[in-house]
């Protein structure tokens, strides 16, 4: 496999041309040349790496992650091999076990046995698939936040529509700062009837890491399991689920872990393999089984190598890259007027996700759209579910100081 150094010398080099003085500078660039002059902080050149776009500043991984070029040409390959010969990997030695592959990549980096990880389609299959093999029941009350992404909401709302079971949800304000708040708000909200806590690593909504390990403590004591919707978190920050506590962990393989779109991991801990049975793995946890059927194989194995490459590169380093993109942005932005970052300002709260309320004269959709139509900058309008008028910025591997300070000065252009 390809390595990659972190090149520290050339990404300070990048930063010095890119800045003057710390000061943004005030005539835009012309958009084509900013990623151009962008050097990929890991391995050197991203339009090497991967299929952007000329002049594209792709600011959205939380929506949807770039594939490498790499993992796409995995993924091909095992697609073409297989459709030599459509039924090559049919059946128990063909892509049952080559599946594994992936599983076995997959339980390494998030930190646990490959006998608790499954695969799946994405963070929402896993979480339906959480929710059915619970077999809920009337009564029984589910813990979650007012922030909760739809993907990892629904299922729960179906089992209070048509099971009778009961959601409770705190509420985090946008803006919100402080973890002992978040954690008070859950202790006196959980009741005896509290069967599971339900929340995301990572709301979607503003990018606050939530503090799992001390929520999944709070879940256990009160004999509750700790489910946790990670589709923002892995791959964008470190993440080992045996040190979070929590029973279940479900996230995408197509965002920041840049595998193939339609891939998803689901971590079902041994303790909670007992009361969580989802049917389509039932009988098997291999990914290809008769009560999961045929799977992309293709996809899954490019995820493995998606994977394969975060870790070449460390996820520590990938993480402190991140978080300093995040906070050099939080650092530009925090000075325009009549806004508001809703994002944490408390580090331990962070993310690589960062969101900006709009000025009420703006409409955040069109907003977003019109900088995809000036810039080509690719950003995204928070969920109307969330119910304010947010954008919403993703800093991940590929992404540099220069496409910072470039996004930052367009927005206050925009602004202004
Ligand atoms: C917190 C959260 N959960 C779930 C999802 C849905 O992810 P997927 O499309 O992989 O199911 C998203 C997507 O943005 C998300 O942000």
């Amino acid at each position: 496999m390809k390595s990659y150094n972190y090149n520290r010398k050339i990404f300070l080099t990048t930063i010095a041309s890119a800045t003057t003085g710390g000061v943004l500078f005030n005539a835009a660039l012309p958009v084509s040349s900013v990623q151009a002059q962008t050097l990929s902080l890991f391995s050197g050149q991203p339009e090497n790496d991967y299929l952007f776009s000329d002049g594209l500043t792709y600011l959205n991984t939380g929506t949807l992650g770039p594939c490498r070029k790499d993992t796409i040409d995995e993924t091909l390959k095992v697609w073409k091999e297989l459709e030599s010969l459509p039924v090559k990997f049919y059946g128990k030695f063909g892509a049952e076990s080559l599946a594994e592959k992936t599983r076995g990549i997959a339980a390494r980096f998030l930190g646990c046995d490959m006998s608790e990880m499954l695969i799946t389609n994405s963070t929402t299959s896993g979480m339906n698939a959480i929710a059915q093999g619970l077999r809920l029941k009337s009564g029984d009350r589910i813990l979650t936040t007012d922030q909760e992404h739809g993907g990892g909401i629904l299922c729960w709302n179906y089992f209070a529509k048509y099971y009778g079971v009961i959601v409770d949800k705190i509420q985090i304000p946008p803006g919100e700062n402080s973890a002992e708040l978040i954690l008070k708000r859950i202790k006196e909200t959980l009741r005896k009837e509290t069967k599971l806590i339900s929340v995301s690593h990572v709301l979607s909504s503003t990018g606050l890491r939530m503090p799992i390990a001390e929520i999944s403590a709070l879940a256990r004591a009160n004999g509750a399991l700790c489910i946790v919707d990670g589709a923002q978190s892995a791959g964008a920050i470190q993440v080992n689920v045996k040190e979070l506590g929590c029973d279940a962990y479900a996230t995408s393989g197509h965002k920041w872990l840049m595998g193939p779109k339609g891939t998803g991991l689901l971590y079902l801990s041994k303790n909670a393999q007992e009361s969580i049975r989802p049917i389509q793995f039932e009988e098997s946890y291999n990914t290809y089984n008769d009560g999961n059927g045929v799977v992309n194989l293709a996809g899954i194995l490019g995820l493995g190598k998606a994977i394969e490459y975060l870790e070449s590169v460390g996820m520590d380093k990938i993480e402190e890259h991140n978080i300093t993109l995040r906070n050099r942005l939080y650092g530009q932005l925090k000075n325009i007027s009549n806004e508001k970052i809703l994002s944490p300002l408390e580090q331990s709260l962070t993310s690589p996700l960062l969101t900006l309320l709009l000025p009420e004269r703006f409409e955040k959709t069109s907003f977003v759209k019109s900088l995809f139509e000036k810039y080509k900058l690719s950003i995204r309008p928070a969920h109307k579910e969330f119910g304010f008028n947010g954008i919403r910025f993703s800093c991940h591997i590929f992404n540099t100081e220069k496409e910072i300070d470039f996004a930052s000065e367009v927005i206050h252009k925009e602004l202004a």
